[in-house]
């Protein structure tokens, strides 16, 4: 959870510095994760939709490569749909730990869970999963990591999330959604939809700004601008300034020209052979894989290294 003061202070260095820039993780405060789950029922908006389908068809084979008695542990728990197909496959009896940064959210769906599988502990952690995590104890974990939610962090950073996690998984391993490279016309339609939601997902960084900080953002005078840049293959999204403006936020001044840029997001793709190659940096042992005929989206089950021998 994003203590009170980091949003201020990371939006404060963000508008400091050059380019500008904002962790994208300040979206997801409650407007912005319902407009989240808006995005992810677009049409033009492919991955969820995609990832759905392949855990519905392949649920079992993943959940048997689950050890017995493990812990499951959802990183960035959102709304939880789609763990109920594993929790449906696996048997749904031990213990599973939803982390997820706004708070609301997780307490809501951690509710619904409780109520729709009596047989599971379910217990919701509000917290930064790129941050060292207090977890439960337990020796045998499972990590599920859907969504293509690490393609926020970019291949260095996301072999030291990687990492972080093969220590945190020992004797488990981690099944995780990675979106891929492909036809960039299709990742250009993808964060451009027509109706405006990811649009209306941008810019409420600027309204949540205005609303938790008292901040001034001319919201209207930013335009949400997303293109594909395949030499990084990545998705990445900007508030642009259609004129030249002063910002207030936090007592100080931030004078934007006309066609200046706040950098919210980046959304990096991957090869399944790239990921692969990441995972074993990392210390992970790449498993089997899961793509649609298209092979727009993976899933990789990565085995974490073993428990280390007692004694
Ligand atoms: C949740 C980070 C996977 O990058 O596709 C969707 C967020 N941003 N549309 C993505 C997002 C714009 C999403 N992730």
């Amino acid at each position: 959870m994003p203590e009170a003061g980091e949003f201020e202070r990371e939006l404060v260095a963000g508008l400091s510095a050059r380019p500008r820039s904002i962790s994208p993780k300040f979206f997801y405060d409650t407007t912005g994760s319902q407009l989240f789950d808006r995005i992810c029922d677009l049409p033009e908006y492919y991955p969820t939709r995609t990832e759905f389908g392949l855990l519905t068809a392949h649920a079992a084979e993943m959940t048997a490569l689950f050890p017995p008695r493990a812990d499951l542990i959802e990183f960035g728990a959102g709304s939880v749909t789609k763990v109920r197909l594993l929790l449906d496959a696996w048997g749904a009896r031990g213990r599973f730990i939803p982390l997820d940064i706004s708070a609301e959210h997780l307490h809501a769906s951690a509710a619904q869970l409780r109520a729709d599988y009596p047989g599971l502990d379910v217990l919701p952690l509000a917290a930064d999963f790129t941050r060292p995590l207090a977890l439960p104890h337990g020796d045998r974990r499972v990590g599920f990591f859907p969504g293509s939610s690490i393609g926020n962090l970019g291949p260095v950073a996301a072999v030291r999330f990687l990492r972080q996690a093969a220590q945190c998984l020992t004797g488990g391993g981690l099944l995780v959604g990675v979106d891929l490279v492909k036809d960039p016309a299709v990742l250009h339609r993808a964060y451009n939809d027509a109706a405006g939601v990811t649009a209306a997902f941008n810019r409420n960084l600027l309204q949540r700004a205005n609303r938790e900080l008292g901040a001034d953002f001319d919201v209207e005078a930013f335009d949400h601008y997303a293109f594909y840049d395949p030499l990084r293959q990545r998705v990445e999204m900007h508030l642009v300034s259609r004129r030249r403006q002063t910002v207030h936020v936090a007592g100080q001044a931030f004078e934007f020209a006309q066609g200046e840029s706040l950098h919210t997001e980046n959304s990096h793709k991957y090869t399944v052979e790239g990921f692969r190659e990441l995972a074993e940096q990392a210390g992970f042992v790449p498993g089997p894989v899961w793509m649609d005929d298209e092979e727009r989206f993976s899933v990789h089950w990565l085995a974490a290294p073993g428990l280390p021998r007692r004694g």
